[in-house]
């Protein structure tokens, strides 16, 4: 990108928290790209941030690295029922998308997409266009949710479309989603800077998450463990272990012995999800983890060091 930095100091100065507006909500893609042409027909480099709303300090903290590199910011609010399976909490998911706005406002979003479903699809969900992306949709969080993955990089492809952004910024926490949409930028030739940033966590280690507020107080206290188990296999694989089978194995006996249910618990090589030779460099490896508390779904992941 030519643009990225352009105006972006000048444009953090002149907007101080305490002058920070509700910006518009809009709903129509044509009425996004309109705005979108506009501010690149001036030079500004736009950076988008696509979120499901219910909005937390991890989603905020994306808004602000998105401001610290852009001089506009589009934040999407859109829970894509392309992403959820049959019994998966499509419904249940948490909508509220007056604060969202009002929050987005105050770190600095210029403005809101949030689309409806009708908007988005208007063909239906059934019969849309699917995008695929092979390497990456049927492993670790893939395998337990069918068809997960080509939802999340459908809506992205879509969102992609209409905002065309020169940035685009995603969280760690989900790291595989993240992996994929490098992998769909990169294949699609999307003309588009994809930013990670690092996972924002509760002062217990647990990685904040939209459906955190699924769980009960007790289960809320067993949730650490999850964290807890990713940093003990760091610290094994600091210390030269590489028995991966043995070390995922033991930790998922930590999980259950907390009272969460792992879905899996993995070494993977950090660039491609691929399974690590027994020599691997630590600073290669990545740790993931998803487990079930109840109705939450927990997903986590660190690099070892
Ligand atoms: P959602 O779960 O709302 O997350 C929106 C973005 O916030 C994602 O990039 C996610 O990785 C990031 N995020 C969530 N919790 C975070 C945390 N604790 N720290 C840092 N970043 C965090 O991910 C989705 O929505 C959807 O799949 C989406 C990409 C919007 C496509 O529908």
């Amino acid at each position: 990108m030519s643009r990225p930095y352009a105006n972006a100091a000048s444009r953090v100065s002149s907007r101080p928290s305490s002058e920070a507006v509700t910006p518009p909500v809009v709903e129509g893609p044509a009425d996004v790209r309109a705005r979108v042409r506009a501010w690149r027909a001036a030079g500004e480099c736009v950076a988008l941030v696509p979120t499901m709303g219910d909005l937390h300090t991890g989603h905020l903290a994306l808004v602000d690295a998105a401001r610290e590199r852009a001089d506009r910011v589009v934040a999407s609010v859109f829970v894509n029922p392309l992403q959820f399976g049959p019994g998966e909490d499509y419904q249940d998911y948490p909508r509220r998308l007056e604060d969202d706005a009002a929050r987005l406002g105050e770190h600095g979003a210029d403005i809101v997409f949030a689309p409806t479903v009708e908007t988005l699809y208007p063909r239906g969900t059934d019969v849309s266009v699917r995008v695929h992306v092979p390497a990456f949709e049927d492993i670790l969080c893939g395998a337990d949710r069918p068809g997960h993955f080509a939802g999340v990089a459908t809506v992205v492809a879509k969102l992609f479309n209409i905002a065309e952004p020169d940035i685009a910024v995603f969280g760690q926490k989900d790291y595989q989603q993240l992996l994929l949409i490098r992998r769909l930028v990169a294949d699609l030739d999307f003309p588009i800077d994809v930013v990670g940033i690092p996972t924002v966590r509760e002062r217990d280690g647990v990685a904040m998450s939209s459906r955190n507020g699924y769980m009960d107080s007790e289960q809320r206290r067993a949730a650490p463990a999850l964290y807890a188990a990713l940093r003990g296999l760091a610290a094994r694989l600091v210390h030269g272990e590489r028995d991966y089978a043995r070390m995922e194995r033991d930790a998922c006996s930590e999980l259950e012995g907390a009272g969460l249910q792992p879905d899996y618990v993995a070494i993977r090589m950090a660039d491609d999800l691929a399974l690590p030779p027994a020599d691997a460099a630590v600073d290669d490896l990545r740790i993931l983890a998803a487990a079930r508390l109840g109705r939450a779904r927990l997903i986590d992941n660190i690099a070892p060091i």
